[in-house]
């Protein structure tokens, strides 16, 4: 007889006990996971949990100032570190989404090493790991931790991967966590949030990636999303988004030909990622998202629907 409130004290009385008068580092992503897992562990062990917050410059608009403060909110002791200059320094020019996946990864654990490196005797690193990304990670590459060591086998491990791991949701799924993030009163909005990709509009932006790029498709995907919360659409959907297309179309405006980007919308039904298909949004809806996508994003003239299914497509487009 599981209930998300016995899950909360079991795990606080564990957490005292495994983690003590330590101090313990965690990396905020503003997702459901890692939110849940810091709010357990500060009901735990309170003001010696140092959150971090990084910004990539790869986040939805305002999404760093909005979740940030949230989580000041919230009681958490969080610092929200400003990368975006340093991310978009080691994008430049890379246009494989393998690459640009791996000069992201590389640019967070640089960054947080050197936030983790300014708490003094910090012990632990915590994770929002939940149990399919445990059993996905075993069989696929041998666990998060190895991804990061693959990346610093030249120079020797970061300074942070030598902390132990405290891991408080590896045991339960996903709705479970939010059960548990309800019950300690963590925002419905926060825990019914889409899931986002960690390399973030980096992978929606097609080809290299630019400063002017990002806050094109900032401006586009605050307009869609933002129209299916105004027209109740957002719970219905598992993940949406939209793609920056790496090709300009012909348009016309007034008595000018226009030259601009295409972008495409993407809103999918799905339990886990794994298997999706394209959501049926109402044409009146895409009719209205279109025109003020076009009207309101300077740079943008032509706006198409992805009516994927995956398989054969994936959700994201790189
Ligand atoms: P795909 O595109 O593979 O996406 O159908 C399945 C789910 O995974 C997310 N995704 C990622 N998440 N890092 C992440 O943290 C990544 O590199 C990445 N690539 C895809 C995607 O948003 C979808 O929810």
């Amino acid at each position: 007889n599981w209930t998300p409130d016995s899950f909360v004290d079991s795990t606080v009385a564990t957490i005292k006990e495994k983690v003590g008068n330590d101090k313990v580092v965690l990396g905020l992503s503003g997702g459901v996971d890692s939110s849940v897992a810091a709010v357990l562990l500060h009901k735990a062990i309170g003001e010696n949990l140092y959150c971090i917050f990084v910004n990539n410059g790869l986040l939805r608009k305002n999404e760093f100032e909005s979740v940030l403060k949230q989580y000041e909110g919230m009681g958490l002791n969080v610092k929200g570190v400003d990368a975006s200059e340093r991310f978009l320094t080691k994008l430049a020019g890379l246009s494989d989404p393998e690459a640009k996946r791996k000069a992201i990864g590389n640019t967070f654990i640089d960054v947080f090493d050197d936030e983790a490196h300014q708490i003094k005797d910090v012990k632990w690193l915590a994770q929002g790991t939940i149990y399919p990304d445990v059993i996905e990670s075993v069989s696929v590459n041998g666990g998060p931790s190895a991804t990061i060591k693959s990346h610093h086998n030249v120079g020797g491990l970061p300074d942070f991967m030598k902390l132990k791991i405290v891991e408080p949701l590896r045991m339960i799924f996903k709705d479970e966590v939010r059960r548990v993030g309800a019950s300690m009163g963590i925002d419905q909005q926060l825990l019914g949030r889409h899931p986002f990709p960690g390399p973030g509009l980096a992978i929606r932006i097609l080809g290299d990636v630019t400063a002017e790029k990002v806050r094109i498709l900032q401006e586009v995907d605050a307009i869609f999303i933002n129209g299916l919360r105004e027209d109740g659409l957002y719970d219905k959907v598992w993940q949406a988004g939209a793609m920056l297309l790496p090709v300009n179309s012909v348009g016309v405006m007034g008595d000018e030909r226009t030259y601009e980007k295409v972008v495409a919308l993407r809103a999918v039904e799905s339990t886990d990622g794994m298997t999706a298909d394209w959501v049926d949004l109402p044409y009146k809806f895409l009719q209205k998202t279109s025109n003020k996508i076009i009207n309101q994003v300077k740079g943008v003239n032509r706006v198409v629907y992805d009516i994927s299914s995956k398989p054969p497509a994936t959700i994201e487009w790189e």
